[in-house]
């Protein structure tokens, strides 16, 4: 029976993955910090187990994690804050770059030595990087720092056989995105990010972008000069 570890697993994309990979019989470690939710999770399924912990705390993570040994380590989690209007907000920016890059790291701190060959880590990063949008200062970089960190990490961990995907969606229903007050293209729901996720999981992806109209769409944005591209853009600046 295959293991499955998941952070970010109390909500959102995470919380449909978990309930996903249990209703096909796999063993769940559902992660996140918050109690009721997790407890929500839980009853579920009995497939589904918990850690709650806080994973910008690499102690916390390397406690919650030191018995796990699984097949498939999804690490979802994460968090996004926009600047307003270009004030730099520092405590706001450690806020975003420790849960987004650090905590993810932390995770995979603690799980090194514990993945076997043939085993897979899959890190939620996000398409917000692959332009230079306004107000995404913070988030854009966070996940640009995570997409690097782990397109490096694929090429040293091929020899010990542990496979590394880069998930990068667009849109998602979700209660991160409630928060948004612009117009979001493309949105897709929790249910079709899962089907998504688990496709190119399958398939074994290095990387899995959807929905793929808009992901072809910024991509080909993304291949312009960007004096092209910073017009199209300076269009989403706010005054
Ligand atoms: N929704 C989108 O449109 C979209 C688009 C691109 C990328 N993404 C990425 O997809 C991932 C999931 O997003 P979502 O939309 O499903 O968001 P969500 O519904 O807000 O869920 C976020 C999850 O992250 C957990 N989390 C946040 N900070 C944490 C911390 N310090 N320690 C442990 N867990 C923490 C939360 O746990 P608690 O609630 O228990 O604290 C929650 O389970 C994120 O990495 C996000 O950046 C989302």
């Amino acid at each position: 029976m295959m293991t499955v570890l998941i952070t970010g697993a109390s909500s959102g994309i995470g919380e449909g993955l978990a309930k996903s990979w249990a209703d096909d019989g796999c063993r769940v470690i559902a992660c996140g910090r918050d109690a009721a939710r997790l407890e929500a999770l839980r009853q579920y399924s009995p497939l589904i187990s918990l850690r709650q912990f806080d994973m910008t705390d690499a102690q916390a993570c390397r406690e919650a994690l030191a018995d796990c040994r699984v097949d498939l380590a999804v690490l979802c989690a994460g968090t996004c804050e926009y600047l307003d209007r270009g004030v730099i907000d520092v405590d706001l920016i450690a806020r975003v770059m420790s849960t987004n890059f650090t905590g993810p790291i932390n995770c995979l701190a603690a799980l090194q030595n514990t993945l076997a060959p043939g085993s897979r880590v899959v890190l939620v990063s996000s398409m917000a990087h692959w332009l230079h949008f306004p107000r995404a200062e913070a988030y854009g970089a966070s996940k640009a720092a995570l997409t690097w960190f782990a397109n490096c990490l694929r090429l040293d961990w091929e020899p010990k056989g542990v496979a590394v995907t880069v998930v990068s969606p667009g849109f998602v229903d979700t209660p991160l995105t409630r928060k948004n007050d612009f117009p979001m293209p493309a949105k897709v729901s929790v249910g079709q990010a899962v089907a998504a996720i688990r496709r190119g999981v399958a398939k074994g992806r290095a990387h899995i972008a959807f929905p793929t109209g808009f992901s072809l769409a910024l991509r080909l944005l993304a291949s312009l000069p960007q004096f092209m591209q910073n017009a199209l853009l300076r269009r989403m600046v706010r005054s």
